[in-house]
């Protein structure tokens, strides 16, 4: 077995564990570089750019899907979970990508996306060409329709992209798909399905990857009843276990299949799951018999509020104590809207970023963005979550304080939920605009192409080539926070009495403090040496949405 992980001098916590407290930088492949001028990213421009990553001083890269696909999800409708799309290079291309990330230093985690293929995998078009009740449409769900030639779906739920979620084939039959149309749902009842997708995961180990990321993987064990039920009634039942669709019990024994596969690896192969679960059932997913990891998205949920910070960092500390793993931290992904934007939003209904964000999605009225306060705050924000025990998740641009782009033309827009509700809710483009590598030129660097995206004017002052120079830049926070965490990240945390419920403190053991204002006043810091802070602190003074750094 190839091992390539084994020969470099990687950092570990005692236990090997790299994991547990990796600062992980999510590349979208499609939008991060490209090398060849097709205004697509793709893998050789991901190779250019390590010594960027390198320098950016993040643990390990995750690839979100670069497997051959029709876009119809953003590469999360996979054609071959074994093969690279043409248009973002081969495997060859993959594997010196792999060598250059080993050579700094860097893992690498890919996307898995399990529980559906895209309708242009070749066993959807078997199951296409194939009668009703055969092996070929087992590898799916597929269900009569209703009425008298079954011309009505079977029940009538709702796809989370927006329209149905089941779909006729014209013989009477129709399939389940809990996303686009384009994202047929697999059986896990079936065993050949489950022993490809141990192949594709022992495919990708033998191929230098250190780890997964798994998508939906709370949806992938379905029971469903032969008389479905409507989306009223399969909405109200519970997810403790036993719900149809989602987070069923048996789901882990499929993990503990592929467990298995990651320990026979040296070092095991990690994963994280992006289960949208109950806090206290995250745990299953995170276990050692399990992926290993669970994504926590509370934070990414959170006002920029002390205490609801506080009470999400509680639990989660306490959760991942109690599971055996680590805590994951999360602020920005590609589904979601960007941190500085989202925390600059105004109130809805008294919550300052969820309802925010979705107000943006929608379209309801046009965004009103404190530009300077979001990234203020977005700041803080990171700098208290690079401070946490456990392993933050950054995503590409985060690094230059890019905000979400809100004001793509129709005409460029590509993500399903904005087609499938036609138009009245813009979907997650706004946050996959293509990074900005210099301050000028086409693409601002990205490419010499026009990109698949727009890139709006700002992009050029927010550009690595603008922010590396500059010592206030949020690029310059994030690798100067990024080489303090590395060198004193282990251990827990203690609480710190601030005598004001705006401002959280707390101490690591080896005395590095991180204290955050929520607040607008000015906060009188601890003694201790200042290490790094997100805004200046002048005279001792750490002014509002601010996070200082002290060495105790
Ligand atoms: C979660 C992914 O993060 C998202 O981008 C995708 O649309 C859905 N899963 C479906 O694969």
């Amino acid at each position: 077995m190839t091992d390539t992980l084994r020969q470099s001098g990687f950092t570990t916590t005692a236990d090997g564990a790299w994991w547990r407290d990796a600062a992980v930088y999510q590349i979208y492949p499609r939008s991060f570089a490209d090398s060849n001028g097709d205004g697509l990213g793709d893998l050789p421009g991901i190779t250019s750019r390590v010594p960027y990553l390198k320098e950016l001083g993040v643990d390990a890269v995750w690839l979100s899907p670069f497997y051959p696909s029709a876009l119809a999800d953003g590469g999360y409708d996979v054609d071959d979970y074994r093969d690279v799309d043409p248009r973002l290079g081969t495997l060859d291309d993959f594997d010196r990508m792999i060598e250059a990330l080993d050579a700094a230093g860097l893992r690498c985690i890919v996307d898995i996306v399990p529980n559906h293929s895209s309708d242009r995998h070749v066993w959807f078009r078997e199951a296409l060409a194939s009668p009703r009740g055969s092996a070929a449409r087992d590898r799916y769900i597929f269900r009569d329709g209703l009425g008298d030639d079954g011309e009505l779906p079977p029940a009538d739920w709702v796809s989370t992209f927006g329209g149905p979620a089941w779909t006729p084939v014209g013989d009477g039959q129709w399939y389940h798909h809990y996303f686009a149309l384009e994202q047929p749902d697999l059986n896990w009842d079936n065993r050949e399905v489950r022993d490809d997708f141990l192949e594709t995961l022992r495919f990708w180990s033998d191929r230098g990857v250190a780890g997964f990321r798994i998508d939906v993987a709370h949806g992938l064990a379905k029971d469903l009843p032969d008389i479905l039920p409507s989306q009223a009634e399969l909405d109200a039942l519970p997810i403790d276990g036993s719900h149809p669709m989602w987070d069923r019990d048996e789901v882990h024994e499929i993990y503990a299949e592929w467990r298995e596969l990651f320990n026979s690896y040296s070092p095991a192969r990690t994963a994280v799951a992006e289960a949208w679960v109950e806090a206290d059932r995250r745990g299953r997913y995170a276990s050692a018999e399990g992926l290993g990891q669970a994504f926590n998205f509370d934070l990414l949920e959170s006002d920029f509020d002390a205490a609801q910070f506080r009470s999400v960092i509680e639990s989660n500390l306490a959760l991942s104590e109690k599971s055996g793993s680590s805590s994951t931290w999360v602020f920005s992904n590609h589904d979601v809207v960007r941190h500085p934007t989202r925390y600059g939003l105004p109130p809805v209904d008294g919550r300052q970023v969820r309802q925010g964000a979705e107000w943006l999605l929608s379209r309801g009225r046009e965004p009103v963005v404190d530009v300077d306060l979001g990234l203020r705050r977005a700041r803080a924000a990171t700098m208290l979550e690079l401070a946490l025990p456990g392993s933050a998740y950054l995503y590409q641009g985060e690094e230059l304080g890019l905000p979400e782009v809100a004001d793509i033309p129709d005409v460029d827009r590509q993500d399903p939920t904005f087609f499938r509700h036609q138009g009245t809710e813009i979907g997650r483009d706004g946050c996959r605009v293509p990074l900005p590598w210099t301050s000028a030129g086409p693409s601002f660097g990205f490419g010499t192409a026009a990109p698949h995206l727009p890139q709006p004017a700002e992009f050029g002052r927010l550009s690595v080539e603008a922010e590396s120079g500059d010592s206030d830049s949020t690029l310059t926070m994030y690798r100067r926070a990024l080489e303090i965490r590395s060198r004193l990240r282990e251990g827990g945390l203690e609480w710190m009495e601030t005598g004001n419920p705006q401002v959280l403190a707390f101490r690591r053991p080896n005395g590095w403090v991180s204290v955050t204002n929520f607040g607008d006043e000015l906060y009188e810091l601890p003694d201790g040496e200042l290490l790094l802070s997100s805004s200046p602190v002048v005279g001792g003074f750490l002014p509002g949405a601010a996070t200082a750094w002290l060495q105790g």
